[in-house]
C-alpha cells in the first residue's frame, strides 16, 4: 500500500532579496495578493489537496507568519464589539483553517537545508513541499494533481513548467522522458537527470522544476549527503539528483497558470489577474484598467 501524504512543509525562511525593501522586516510569504498573504493561498491549496498538517519553516521575522495563523483575541473582540460580523468570520476562518507547526531555520543556507529542518516533524512518511511564492491558479489544485501521480507510482513527484530560454538560469532544469499511456495522463515524465540553474546552452530541456513537490522521506538522507551547490546553498535540486541514483522521480507538467510572486513583475501580474477574477472587485477593476491610456 502506498502511504498517504498527510503533511506539507512550507519553507518561508528565504531572504527574499528580489523583493527588497518590502522583505526587510517581513518574509515575502506575507506579501498580500489583493488581500491575502501569499502563504495563505499555499496553505489553502494544501488543505484542498487533502493535507492535514502544515509545517512552516521560518527564519528571521517569523512572528508575522505565526501571528497570521494564530487566534487574534484583541482583533476578534474589537470586530465583535463593532458588529463587523463579515470581517470577524474572515479573521476566524484563518486560525480555524488547520493546525500549524513551526520549525526554525536560523540561517538561510538554502531550500534543501530548510526542508531538512522539518525532518523531525515529518518523520518517516512521504510529504509535500509548497513554495508559496509560486502562486498557481488552477481548476484542480496543483498539489492535488501531483498527489494523483504520487499515488500511482508511490515515488517522488515534482511540478514542471516549460519556461522560455532566457529564464532557464533561474531554475532547476530536468532531463526527462514523457511517459505515454501509463494510466495517469500525457503530462507525466520520468526524470533522468536534473541540473540547478544551468546556462541555456547547457540545459537538457526547457522544463523547469517549480515550487510544488511530493517527496518520499529518503530525500532527507540525500540532503544530508550533498555539498553546497549553486550560490553556496544546500539545493533541493541537488538532493533530488542524489535521490535519483537510488529511486525513480517523476515530473508532472501541471495544468494551471503559475505566477512567480517572489519577483516584482510576477507579483504585479498575479495581483492584476487575481483582482480581475474577484467577484467583489473584478468589474470595477477591469473598468479602471480599460480607462488607462497605455499608449
Ligand atoms: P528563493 O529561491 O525564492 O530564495 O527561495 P529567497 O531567498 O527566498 O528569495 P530571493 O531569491 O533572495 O529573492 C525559494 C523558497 O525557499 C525558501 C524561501 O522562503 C522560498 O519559499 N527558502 C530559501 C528557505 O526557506 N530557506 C533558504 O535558506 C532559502
Amino acid at each position: 500500500m502506498i502511504p498517504k501524504v498527510r503533511k506539507a512543509v512550507f519553507p518561508a525562511a528565504g531572504l527574499g532579496t528580489r523583493f527588497l525593501p518590502a522583505t526587510k522586516a517581513q518574509p515575502k510569504e506575507m506579501l498580500p495578493l489583493v488581500d491575502k498573504p501569499l502563504i495563505q493561498y499555499g496553505v489553502e491549496e494544501a488543505i484542498h489537496s487533502g493535507v492535514q498538517n502544515i509545517i512552516i519553516v521560518t527564519g528571521r521575522n517569523k512572528s508575522s507568519i505565526e501571528d497570521h495563523f494564530d487566534v487574534s483575541f484583541e482583533l476578534e473582540s474589537l470586530l465583535e464589539d463593532k458588529g463587523k460580523t463579515d470581517l470577524l468570520k474572515l479573521v476566524r476562518e484563518i486560525s480555524e483553517l488547520i493546525d500549524v507547526a513551526y520549525v526554525r531555520q536560523k540561517e538561510a543556507l538554502g531550500l534543501g537545508h530548510a526542508v531538512l529542518r522539518a525532518r523531525d516533524l515529518v518523520g518517516t512518511e512521504p510529504f509535500a513541499v509548497v513554495l508559496s511564492d509560486d502562486v498557481i491558479h488552477s481548476e484542480k489544485p496543483c498539489l492535488a494533481q501531483l498527489l494523483d501521480v504520487y499515488q500511482y507510482f508511490g515515488a517522488s513527484v515534482v511540478a514542471l513548467l516549460e519556461v522560455p530560454e532566457q529564464a532557464i538560469p533561474a531554475y532547476g532544469i530536468v532531463d526527462a522522458e514523457p511517459i505515454a499511456h501509463n494510466g495517469v495522463n500525457d503530462r507525466v515524465y520520468r526524470i533522468r537527470n536534473m541540473v540547478e540553474k544551468p546556462k541555456p546552452e547547457a540545459a537538457p530541456s526547457r522544463l523547469a522544476i517549480i515550487g510544488r513537490y511530493v517527496l518520499t522521506p529518503e530525500i532527507f538522507g540525500s540532503i544530508e549527503a550533498i555539498d553546497p551547490g549553486a550560490g553556496g546553498e544546500i539545493q533541493l535540486t541537488d538532493a533530488l539528483k542524489h535521490l535519483l541514483r537510488s529511486r525513480p522521480i517523476y515530473g508532472l507538467r501541471f495544468e494551471g497558470k503559475r505566477y512567480d510572486a517572489g519577483d516584482k513583475l510576477g507579483f504585479l501580474q498575479a495581483t492584476v489577474e487575481y483582482a480581475l477574477r474577484r467577484e467583489d472587485m473584478g468589474g470595477p477593476f477591469r473598468e479602471y484598467l480599460k480607462s488607462l491610456d497605455l499608449g
